[in-house]
């Protein structure tokens, strides 16, 4: 398959550009877009064939259900039903933005969007170009972050090009993703909210706006006995190709530990990467030393994690250690990611 990549200004939307790739969807093609988490491979959620094209294109399992792209509220009801007011709230306050709530599905979203499961994903994005698109392909675009199976998700095209050309239609080329993760996913289908996926909105900030609000079991243990109840957090993900160990405990001795490492891999003729905050990078002694950003910007290391962890793939770096960031507020997320991307290694001195 020929895929045509088109650069697109999101101040300045081409809207010749953003017919052609909503025709696209609308005929049951796949178009690959920025939004503001990470880009999005999208399909026409309605259009089961679509869905089946997706996994096929991402080479994803297809118990792992999408999540489906709206633009407005009022197209919520139409995929979903049983929508509690706490989902009114949640969507007053974080939506449009990286925020992805669960329902009971409505009877037109085919099984295979849903990975088989009773309930929706959707999520109401604030990039415009992701807006204009899912407005002129009809309402409902499925939605996976654009990458093969197992990859970091990208937050730029040039990854969605690596990963995917000559597997879809059209890539939209909108720049860098400003968030860099993708959205939080919060359950609503059940008794209590419960927040599946950490992600730019936090559990502090949904506590803000609805109060009572759970962290699924499976997101908080290692323990592969307790299953998330996200399908797609089970697998093994963001996972570089060399192997990635995180390190924590007191400053000083985490620079000494992994620089001692690095010198014993070096001599076997290892290539070592090393991912720490702006603060501590420069104590490092390895092949290749990748700085996210500042220890307390949280929303700086988020935007180039996995920038760093597929740039660590493309300069063949075969062991790579990471200090530990704080787990807090978006530092859940951040955490969240590393520790999936490493297999949950973790060293802690
Ligand atoms: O920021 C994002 O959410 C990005 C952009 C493109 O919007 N999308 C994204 O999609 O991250 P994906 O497919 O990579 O991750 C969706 C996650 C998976 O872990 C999946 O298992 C979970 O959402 N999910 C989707 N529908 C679900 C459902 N009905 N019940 C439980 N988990 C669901
Ligand atoms: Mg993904």
């Amino acid at each position: 398959m020929d895929t045509k990549v088109v650069q697109i200004d999101r101040r300045n939307i081409n809207k010749a550009m953003i017919q052609e790739a909503g025709n696209i969807i609308r005929n049951g093609g796949l178009v690959a877009f920025p939004t503001e988490t990470v880009y999005g491979l999208g399909g026409d959620a309605l259009n089961e064939s679509s869905s089946g094209k997706i996994y096929a294109a991402k080479g994803r399992p297809s118990d792992n259900p999408l999540i489906v792209h709206i633009a407005e509220f009022g197209d919520l009801k139409e995929i979903a039903v049983k929508i509690p007011k706490a989902a009114e709230k949640l969507a007053k306050c974080f939506w449009p933005g990286p925020l992805t709530m669960i329902f009971e599905k409505a009877a037109c979203v085919p099984y295979a969007t849903t990975g088989g499961l009773d309930t929706v994903a959707v999520r109401m994005p604030s990039d415009p170009i992701a807006r204009e698109l899912i407005r002129e392909s009809g309402g409902y675009i499925a939605a996976p972050s654009a990458n093969r199976s197992g990859r970091p998700s990208p937050t730029q095209a040039k990854y969605v090009v690596e990963d995917l050309r000559g597997r879809v239609d059209m890539i939209l080329d909108g720049g860098a993703s400003e968030i860099g993760l993708e959205s939080t996913i919060v359950d609503l289908s059940g008794e209590v909210p419960v927040i599946l996926r950490p992600g730019y909105i936090t559990e502090e900030m949904l506590v803000k706006a609805i109060g009572n609000v759970e962290m699924d079991k499976g997101l908080l243990d290692s323990d592969p006995q307790i299953k998330p109840k996200a399908p797609g957090m089970k697998y093994r993900h963001y996972a570089p190709q060399g192997s990635l160990a995180i390190v924590e405990g007191p400053k000083e001795q985490v620079t000494a530990y992994i620089n001692e490492k690095i010198k014993e891999y070096r001599k076997e003729g290892m290539k070592t990467g090393v991912i720490a905050a702006f603060e501590t990078a420069a104590g490092y002694q390895a092949d290749c030393v990748k700085c996210p950003g500042k220890r307390n910007d949280e929303s700086e290391i988020a935007r180039h994690l996995f920038r760093i962890l597929r740039e660590l793939d493309d300069e063949g770096i075969q062991v790579i250690y990471a200090e530990a960031f704080d787990g807090h507020g978006v530092g859940c997320a951040i955490m969240n990611r590393l520790l999936k991307a490493a297999g949950y290694q973790v060293i802690t001195l």
